[in-house]
């Protein structure tokens, strides 16, 4: 069922992540939202002398678990209720270990969530675009953590590399201390396309100053970490960027597109309502093959909305597969879709910059820096960090 997020987890992530705990004799481990309970299970091999509590709102979920897991005390309730502790008869702050892959889907902004963020350390979180049950299920397993306890869990890329989630990066790098970040492959999960990233932290802290970032692949083995300072990870969390930039010597004071007055625009129009309209547009699906040559363009009529000039660079700024797509105008006065962005630069920079955005380690960049749920995006704020100096 799409609808209440059930995406399961194999079962070697499912070890990987229990491995990766400090604690060996936990009392108490919980999941909420435990499917099929590979999570579970994996923590059950390590720790058999625990006790076991999952929830799921799914009642076939649980009967389930009860038939496979009986070790399990499996209750068939909502995850995201305000009275979860007397429902799961256990008391705030008395677990050891949490395992959650939650659900994601959309949730109100209601008074009771914010006081959650409030309680659980997550005061930046309440001022969230938009409150999801993924975070609220984050809040959830904080709260029913005790002091040092320890939580692994599995939360979209933009958690980690989102400009939209820095308040909650933030909470959880001033008022916990995250123990080490996990990327997962690619297509991990059947059925979607989301990026994923394991979350291990615990409860409170004492804080680390340097945190392990790994990549997993899809037999759970994880490589050699990256060792990147707290500070750092507020900006991103995600292991790909992380190589990408120890790969090239990437420096943060290096020169950027930023630094070179341009103006990055995006198209306001839709695809669809470009169509309907009739006229010639500049989509992701109009980027040449041939990133080299500079493009020829039919006019537009005069129209009131973003369109290109000669020596305009354009850039796909949303899609798996376009994703990073550059190409430069040559003639021609086009109206682009809202997937492409403008890079309108001053004149004696535009051939550089051009140069820089199709050479090799430019692509790989445009393409390590995009992120997103399932549509993978590059951000405008992403794109003015563009390094401009490693590419000769
Ligand atoms: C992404 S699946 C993960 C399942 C399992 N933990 C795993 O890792 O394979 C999320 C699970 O959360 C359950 N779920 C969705 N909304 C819930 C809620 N409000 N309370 C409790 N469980 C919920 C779904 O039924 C599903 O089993």
């Amino acid at each position: 069922m799409e609808t209440i997020g059930q995406y399961f987890t194999a079962q070697p992530v499912s070890d990987m992540m229990v491995s990766l705990f400090q604690q060996d004799t936990p009392n108490r481990v919980i999941d909420l939202g435990v499917g099929h309970g590979s999570l579970l299970y994996a923590a059950y091999n390590r720790y058999n002398k625990a006790d076991f509590y999952a929830a799921d709102i799914d009642k076939k979920v649980i009967s389930k678990i009860s038939e496979r897991l009986p070790f399990v005390n499996a209750l068939h309730i909502d995850g995201l209720s305000k009275g979860l502790s007397k429902q799961m008869k256990l008391k705030i702050g008395s677990v050891d270990i949490a395992v959650c892959n939650p659900p994601y889907y959309r949730l109100d902004k209601t008074t009771e969530l914010k006081d959650l963020f409030n309680k659980v350390g997550l005061k930046n979180s309440t001022k969230l675009i938009k409150f999801t049950s993924d975070i609220v299920f984050l809040a959830q397993n904080l709260q029913m953590l005790k002091k040092g306890g320890e939580l692994g869990i599995i939360l979209p890329d933009s958690a980690f590399t989102g400009h939209e989630f820095v308040g909650l990066r933030e909470d959880l790098l001033t008022n916990h201390n995250i123990r080490g970040i996990v990327q997962l492959p690619d297509k991990i999960f059947k059925k979607t396309e989301a990026r994923t990233h394991i979350l291990l932290m615990e409860k409170c802290g004492p804080i680390q100053k340097r945190i392990p970032i790994y990549q997993s692949d899809f037999s759970g083995n994880i490589g050699e970490a990256v060792n990147i300072s707290a500070d750092n990870l507020l900006y991103r969390m995600d292991h790909s960027y992380y190589v990408w930039k120890e790969l090239n010597k990437y420096s943060d004071d290096i020169m950027t597109l930023g630094d070179l007055n341009v103006a990055i625009k995006r198209g306001h129009k839709t695809k669809k309502y470009l169509q309907g309209k009739n006229i010639p547009f500049f989509h992701t699906t109009s980027f040449p093959s041939d990133i080299k040559t500079k493009i020829n363009l039919k006019n537009s009529p005069v129209f009131d909305d973003v369109s290109t000039e000669p020596g305009d660079i354009l850039i796909a700024r949303v899609g798996k597969r376009c994703i990073g797509k550059v190409a430069m105008v040559n003639s021609g006065n086009q109206v682009i879709s809202d997937c492409v962005y403008r890079v309108r630069a001053p004149k004696k920079h535009r051939s550089r910059i051009f140069r820089e955005l199709i050479s090799d380690k430019g692509q790989q960049w445009l393409r390590i820096i995009a992120h997103g749920v399932c549509a993978q995006v590059i951000s405008k704020r992403d794109l003015l960090h563009f390094p401009l100096n490693i590419h000769s």
